[in-house]
């Protein structure tokens, strides 16, 4: 397994304060604020002081936050990107700069992996599986089933990997077609918007909409029934994140399933960073456990979700 070993340039240790700068993708879902909130707490419950900033989804903002975050000399950053590629120079900035950088959520598409520590985050791609699994164990019997599809944002790790990992299992399926396909970028208003449009081209034809997260599966719902069709009834609703909006969404009857991609990892990371400072050896790939939830547990399992 690759780690990446600090024993020799270690200074710090787990009791010191540190200085964290984050930098957060946004402010886009349901997800995305419960893991902001997770990551905070995290950092400042430790007695740490933290630096924060929401790039509101564009790259540039993020760039600018990363430089930032180096010219205060901070002691490590904590970074979700929001797109995968064209963040070499940066990282290789704060490399320079002696200062560690932890992937947080979404992993970047670089060759050189001496840029980042480590990488914390789910496993998007097989996310992607078992939204397909599913399928094809409910309509695996019916013949041609026709899919809408909303991605999240164009070139984001989740975005990618999720359609990856669905259209994996759905090419062994002859039945099953992806029709339309588009992004929501993550947002309610977003998947709305664009399931409007799938309706007003696609209209009746229908059977399954497949959405990368639940917001925009939630956004859809909106679409659907103003559209005078019935969601999880008429079309099949299946999102990803396990929100507390899919919960609800499900207890009403409206959405199918959701596959669970739990943002509660702030502890997780502010440990892999005190290790790391304290000189031990962290893996480069530590993966978040998940699980995927049906309509029928939803009721029951609503009062106990966290997010
Ligand atoms: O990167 C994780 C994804 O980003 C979540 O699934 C989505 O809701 C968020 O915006």
């Amino acid at each position: 397994e690759a780690t990446t070993d600090n024993s020799d340039e270690a200074e710090a240790t787990t009791s010191e304060k540190l200085v964290i700068g984050f930098s957060q993708v946004g402010a886009e879902s349901e997800w995305r604020t419960a893991n902001t909130k997770s990551m905070q707490d995290a950092i400042t419950d430790a007695g740490h002081e933290l630096k924060f900033s929401d790039g509101q989804q564009k790259q540039e903002n993020q760039i600018k936050a990363i430089r930032s975050f180096i010219a205060q000399k901070v002691d490590a950053i904590v970074f979700s990107p929001v797109v995968e590629t064209g963040f070499e120079t940066v990282l290789q900035e704060a490399k320079d700069a002696g200062i560690p950088v932890f992937l947080s959520d979404r992993s970047v598409d670089i060759e050189d992996d001496s840029l980042w520590v480590t990488f914390l985050g789910s496993d998007f791609v097989e996310e992607g599986r078992k939204a397909g699994n599913w399928l094809v164990e409910e309509l695996g019997d019916q013949e041609d089933v026709k899919i809408v599809e909303l991605q999240g944002t164009v070139g984001s790790a989740p975005a990618i990997d999720r359609k990856e990992g669905f259209e994996e299992v759905l090419s062994e399926h002859s039945n099953f077609e992806i029709i339309k396909s588009q992004t929501g970028d993550f947002t309610r208003a977003k998947g709305k918007e664009v399931m409007e449009a799938f309706l007003r081209s696609d209209g009746d034809n229908i059977d399954v909409l497949y959405a990368h997260n639940d917001d925009m599966a939630i956004g859809a719902i909106q679409a659907i029934e103003e559209y005078g069709l019935k969601p999880a009834e008429d079309i099949v609703i299946i999102g990803v994140d396990a929100v507390k909006g899919a919960f609800e969404a499900m207890a009403a009857g409206k959405m199918n399933v959701t596959v669970e991609c739990n943002p509660l990892f702030g502890p997780q990371m502010v440990g892999l960073i005190e290790d790391y400072l304290a000189g031990e050896e962290i893996p480069k790939r530590v993966a978040v456990e998940e699980s995927m939830y049906t309509m029928d547990q939803a009721a029951e399992l609503l009062p106990t979700r966290q997010y």
